[in-house]
């Protein structure tokens, strides 16, 4: 039988967490930006990987650079938000001035201030940059290598780019989760709710027609529930499409890919014929993740991901999505994802009790199997 083998701190302390930080985040891949959002010399996005601030920016010779978004003077933050830099990073503290290939070309006033320093000595830290259907990653270790990572998923099935022609960018839902990301991870891996918890709204499959199939440390999910032939759309997510008369993207109706995959550690890629959603978890402390969430689109269902303002728990003073602002219980509001949110939240409390203890785990790939292979490989970084 499958089991937990992490910890309860594992999931609720401060130590463990900047363990993490420290030894996991340090070493895998994060979203940072769409490929497309870089497309000329000095173009650049930042943000973060773990607790680790990053930037990517596009050198002269066309190739993208990952740097850690630090000063190396007094570490200073140097880009901000996403734009063009120009041919230089300049630092805005004192104005030490760095070429997009990171090297350190110019410190004001140096023969007074610094007469002996060995320029050389002072690029930019140095991160690792992949790029994978138009997505690009990023990690914080120089010498990790994208392709022992991302290659064995290229070889499962994959609907359609991100950069298709016919998507539309819907607005970036941002979650505020009170729960670990390891909670939200293992839910989201989770085939034995999917008929339970979501009995009103996903409605299934059972756990012996879905299937989470492994691809080196990412997962793809498949639903097996129609014709037992994988088909990665459930009957609910076909029924929403119907219902607001939405297009297919060309190419993306025939079966067969993954209906989600989780890219591990904290990035989860939800494809349908009709859409796309990227999704990302920013690790705030053991108890709050931020989830942010993008849905590329055919115009038809622009209205559909536009609604944010109407989904359960939008908070318009912060901008998210909060359970503190749900107005009708989780259950009703036939909001899969709510309801998802709900138990994470419920799990998190549990965590924090003394007696929580679990028991064994449902068999198969289809039920619980995949949280046992999750914590194998949380516990191999620690
Ligand atoms: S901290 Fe960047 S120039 Fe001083
Ligand atoms: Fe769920």
């Amino acid at each position: 039988m499958p089991k937990q083998l992490l910890p309860r701190e594992a999931y609720t302390s401060a130590e463990w967490f900047s363990r993490e930080q420290e030894n996991l985040f340090s070493k895998t891949w994060s979203f940072i930006g769409l490929a497309s959002e870089i497309s000329k010399p000095g173009d650049f996005v930042t943000g973060k990987a773990g607790h680790y601030p990053v930037a990517v920016v596009q050198n002269s010779d066309g190739e993208l650079r990952a740097y850690h978004n630090l000063c190396r003077h007094r570490g200073t933050e140097l880009l901000e938000g996403q734009g063009n830099t120009g041919k230089t990073l300049v630092c805005p503290y004192h104005r030490w001035t760095y070429g997009l290939n990171g090297e350190l070309r110019g410190l004001p006033n140096k023969a007074e201030c610094f007469p002996d320093i060995n320029r050389k000595e002072w690029s930019l830290k140095e991160a690792s940059i992949g790029v994978f259907k138009g997505m690009m990653f990023v990690n914080p270790d120089p010498k990790q290598s994208f392709d022992d990572w991302i290659g064995p998923l290229a070889g499962a099935e994959w609907p359609h780019d991100i950069e298709d022609a016919s998507l539309v960018a819907g607005e970036e839902f941002v979650y505020r989760l009170k729960c670990n990301w390891k909670v939200f991870f293992e839910n989201a891996i989770d085939g034995y709710h999917l008929a339970y918890l979501h009995e009103n709204t996903l409605g299934g499959p059972l756990p012996g027609l879905n299937e989470w199939e492994s691809h080196g440390q990412n997962l793809a999910w498949y639903s097996t529930e129609r014709d037992s032939v994988r088909n990665r759309i459930p009957k609910f997510v076909e029924e929403q499409a119907s219902k607001y008369s939405m297009l297919t993207i060309k190419g993306a109706e025939e079966p067969g890919y993954g209906g989600v995959y989780m890219l591990f550690p904290t990035t989860i890629v939800t494809p349908s014929p009709w859409s796309l959603t990227l999704s990302r978890m920013e690790p705030v402390d053991p108890d709050t993740t931020l989830l942010r969430a993008r849905t590329w689109i055919t115009k038809s269902w622009m209205n559909y991901a536009d609604r944010l303002k109407d989904t359960p728990g939008y908070n318009p003073q912060s901008g998210m999505i909060e359970s503190d602002h749900w107005k009708v219980h989780p259950l009703e509001t036939g909001d899969f994802q709510t309801e998802d949110v709900w138990v994470c939240e419920k799990m998190q409390r549990s965590l924090h009790s003394p007696v929580y203890s679990v028991g064994p785990y449902s068999k198969g790939s289809g039920g619980e199997a995949m949280l046992e292979e999750f914590q194998k490989m949380v516990l191999g970084y620690l």
